[in-house]
């Protein structure tokens, strides 16, 4: 008997409050008119491969025990192992993490490293925890969620409120419950753990690299640029720092403190160590505050968005007046603000092209802890560059083929890589 394919939702989420995951549909029906014959495969992007839940019992340091709820979903591993990170938030919610993982894919693929898309979350708010609750919160979520991850299999990384020293009480759990040391299970690992150099700054840089093959394709010198920037912590900081040292002027940053705008250019050397003394760019006294809603409207070149997500809406889209937009942070422009710098003529180029460096180190130091053989800062750098350019190049190619915005163009490229392996792999059984 011949059945419809189903294209229902999947019955644990709820219809009428899809969240993220929404958007990232919405998203997918949008590039399924350029997959051609792929697209007989569409609907395996629309659902993720895995996804548990886990509950995650600790005894907390007065005697009771909390429970909190954990996740790990893989949405798509048709080109290697999951990989993506892992954020410890109160809103976390399973559509969330679904979302987050599939963005995971479409960024992979994107850049064309060899692996799926996978995230994982707990519901909890860690600044309610003392570092040891923390620490056994971490390792029992690890060792529930053992059984999908590892090496081959899906690779965890820092995300919102998760760093280094979260990683390594993952990569120790996961060991120990191997009976051997594991270093490749996670990525974003302090160096004496097997983590890799140029890891911290490699996310600032690939939005740097991505931004001057935008120049050239504009016409921008990069050498008489003007820049700004919202979020100056490890992805805006670094970013600035570089077109600093490519000559170009850095007029404002904008953080949770406020701005700074100086229009003869910011010394950003002087900002990053007045931010790391300090904690923000507020009170610098190398330029001048301005209101945090004028920073949009600013005449610029370049305008990084590197702090949060929903910074360009419906409400300050208008406004810009920055030539290229540079995404490096995750979801920083709505899908209206998205329509209305398209209309004027606003070039953008997306997180999961943008933002995409970090992941790629995070594949190299993936690649390094399997032989077991480090490479120097300077190989590093000079990789990420090349793989970013290569990326850069191949989105705007397909951009320019359909005439559509390098979004657009970054989820047909990734959709297609994906879909592709899907088929040449076949259905298993
Ligand atoms: N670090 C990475 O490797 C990486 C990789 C991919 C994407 N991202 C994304 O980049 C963004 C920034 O990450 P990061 O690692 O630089 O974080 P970070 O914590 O180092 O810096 C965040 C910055 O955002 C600013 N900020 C916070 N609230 C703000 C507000 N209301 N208005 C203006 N600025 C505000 C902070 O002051 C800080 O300067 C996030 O969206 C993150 O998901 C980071």
């Amino acid at each position: 008997m011949s059945q419809t394919p189903s294209h229902a939702l999947p019955s644990y989420l709820d219809p009428n409050h899809l969240g993220p995951w929404g958007i990232y549909l919405q998203q997918v029906d949008r590039v399924t008119p350029y997959l051609g014959s792929l697209g007989r495969w569409v609907e395996t992007l629309k659902r993720p491969k895995r996804a548990l839940v886990v509950d995650v019992p600790i005894e907390l340091d007065n005697g009771t025990i909390a429970h909190f709820e954990g996740y790990r979903v893989q949405h798509n591993t048709s080109r290697g192992p999951g990989k993506g990170g892992v954020r410890f938030h109160q809103d976390v919610t399973l559509s969330e993490v679904m979302a987050l993982s599939a963005w995971m894919s479409i960024k992979n693929a994107a850049v064309n490293l060899p692996f799926g898309g996978a995230k994982g979350g707990i519901r909890v708010d860690p600044r309610n925890l003392s570092q040891s609750e923390l620490e056994r919160m971490t390792r029992r979520y690890t060792s529930e969620i053992g059984v999908i991850i590892g090496p081959s299999k899906d690779i965890p990384a820092p995300d919102v409120n998760t760093n280094a020293q979260t990683m390594a009480w993952m990569m120790d759990t996961y060991s120990m419950n191997e009976g051997a040391t594991a270093t490749g299970v996670v990525t974003g690992k302090p160096i004496a753990l097997g983590g890799s150099l140029g890891r911290v700054e490699a996310t600032g840089r690939g939005v740097f690299v991505v931004a001057c093959e935008a120049a050239r394709d504009l016409n921008i010198d990069v050498s008489k640029a003007r820049v700004i920037v919202q979020g100056f912590g490890n992805v805006g900081g670094t970013a600035a720092r570089l077109f600093h040292e490519a000559g170009a002027t850095v007029l404002a940053a904008q953080d949770h403190t406020g701005t700074v705008y100086n229009p003869a250019g910011l010394d950003v050397h002087k900002l990053l160590a007045h931010v790391s003394s300090t904690g923000g760019v507020g009170g610098f006294s190398g330029g001048q505050a301005l209101d945090n809603a004028e920073f949009w409207g600013l005449e610029t070149d370049f305008l990084i968005p590197a702090a949060l997500e929903n910074q360009i809406n419906a409400g300050n889209a208008a406004r810009v007046r920055a030539k290229v937009v540079v995404e490096g942070a995750n979801g920083p422009t709505t899908p209206e603000a998205d329509d209305i710098l398209r209309d004027n003529n606003v070039y953008v180029v997306p997180d999961v092209l943008a933002n995409a460096g970090g992941v790629t180190v995070s594949y190299f130091e993936w690649v390094q802890d399997f032989s077991s053989f480090f490479w120097s800062e300077e190989e590093i750098n000079q990789r990420l560059e090349r793989l970013m350019r290569e990326a850069y190049a191949g989105v705007s190619q397909m951009a320019k083929e359909h005439k559509v915005t390098l979004r657009t163009a970054a989820f047909i490229v990734a959709c297609t890589r994906i879909l592709q392996a899907r088929q040449v792999r076949g259905l298993y059984p």
